[in-house]
């Protein structure tokens, strides 16, 4: 059973997060409340006091019993849930602002954090909430989505709280997810590795590291301490507690990283594109252009296969995940790769054209697992093709 401060903001929709508060205790969570300046002109701080047996925070300088309440508070949390999240808490939430109880004990907060936003339809569609909230799923922040319904304006519209049932069975869901990776340490390769030509120039792929990364905050979010080992990347790297960011941009850099952190580990997912090509020679100087050249033949050898090599020594009870990166003929690749990489799994996508996994946020994937049938997936987004794994290795560690 967890500890959970429930946060009330200033949307109409505060007087479910009463019923929120009530029914996260009956599952047997402990709750304290949090609520903001606007929050209370809505419902009474007193209601939430009584149904938790808690003094509310409602202002940081009221309490003259605690020297530092809000951290005190920040500190005890193991959830931190707002519920309803108006524009302006999401806002400063998202920037990183602390002016006020909530605002500030939000900040303080370490623990994991959900929002279930409520507001005017107008206001959810602005360009700053869809920003702010886009900020904030980056920053690891769960969303519960608001549901199309009759607004408080009296309209239709989308903003609207789903109903406090709902918002409890998210939470036990969020709740027993993370409960399935703890204990468990788990590496995780993102982003294309780079083989130098000389100081300025290398050879390189395409891949974002968005689908790395979003198995790594997966893994994160499932309880897991995880090693995450970029190469090159485009999207930011998680700043997470549980997330150790070590970068190996060349292939020979990856294969060390990967094969120190993999002693220690319960699984690898080895989501990176790694180059299979590296110059013979890397010129010391820039390599200049000569009237007379006309060209530059590339001499290139192998790489080592990170992937096939580290899977070679693991332990009975070590998992290792494989990508399969196609163009073409993509299960029977798939399936070769299975076989002569000694992965348990291989996750196969296409890479071709413009639906290809390189540089989207969503992805159609097929598993292939040893003695048994492809098992082809919806196309999702890669956050959810990456709970669904971490799902899926989670079964498999048991
Ligand atoms: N991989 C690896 N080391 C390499 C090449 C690939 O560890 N030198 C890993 C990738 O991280 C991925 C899997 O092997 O998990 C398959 O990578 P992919 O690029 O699809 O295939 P390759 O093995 O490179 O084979 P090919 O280029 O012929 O498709």
């Amino acid at each position: 059973m967890a500890k959970i401060t429930v946060y009330l903001s200033g949307s109409i929709a505060a007087y479910k997060g009463v019923e929120v508060v009530r029914g996260l205790q009956k599952a047997g969570h402990t709750v304290r409340v949090v609520m903001t300046a606007a929050a209370t002109k809505l419902v009474g701080p007193a209601t939430l006091n009584a149904l938790t047996k808690y003094p509310v925070l409602t202002d940081l300088w009221d309490d003259q019993t605690q020297p530092i309440p809000h951290i005190e508070l920040a500190d005890w949390t193991e959830l931190a849930l707002v519920v309803p999240a108006s524009a302006d808490l999401l806002a400063k939430l998202a920037n990183g602002i602390a002016d006020d109880a909530a605002s500030t004990t939000l900040l303080a907060t370490a623990a994991p954090k959900i929002v279930a936003p409520a507001m005017n339809r107008q206001m959810w569609a602005a360009p700053a909430t869809q920003r702010n909230l886009a900020r904030l799923k980056s920053d690891g922040v769960t969303v519960i989505e608001p549901v199309t319904g009759r607004l408080a304006e009296g309209y239709q519209g989308h903003g609207r709280l789903p109903e406090p049932d709902q918002i409890v069975a998210q939470v036990q869901d969020f709740l027993q997810a993370r409960a399935r990776l703890a204990g468990k340490r788990v590496v995780v390769t993102a982003g294309g590795t780079r083989e130098p030509l000389d100081p300025v120039r290398y050879i390189g792929n395409r891949s974002s590291g968005k689908m790395g990364i979003a198995i790594a905050r997966a893994a994160a979010q499932a309880g897991a301490q995880v090693t995450l080992i970029t190469g090159q990347v485009s999207v930011p790297v998680p700043d997470d507690p549980q997330i150790e960011v070590v970068t190996a941009l060349t292939t020979e850099e990856m294969l060390a990283a990967v094969q120190t952190a993999f002693k220690k580990a319960d699984a690898l997912v080895m989501a990176a594109a790694v180059a299979d090509y590296r110059p013979v020679a890397v010129a010391n100087q820039k390599v200049k252009k000569a009237a007379d050249h006309g060209g530059w033949t590339l001499e290139l050898t192998e790489t080592v296969d990170i992937l096939k090599t580290v899977a070679a020594t693991k332990r009975p009870d070590q998992l290792v995940v494989g990508f399969a990166a196609e163009t073409e003929q993509l299960l029977a690749h798939a399936q070769d790769k299975l076989a002569s990489k000694h992965a348990d799994l291989i996750v196969a996508n296409s890479v071709a054209g413009s639906t290809g996994a390189f540089g989207r946020d969503d992805d159609q994937v097929t598993i292939l697992r040893q003695g048994r049938q492809p098992e082809q997936w919806p196309r999702m987004t890669k956050t959810a093709v990456a709970r669904r794994l971490v799902a899926e290795l989670a079964t498999k560690m048991k």
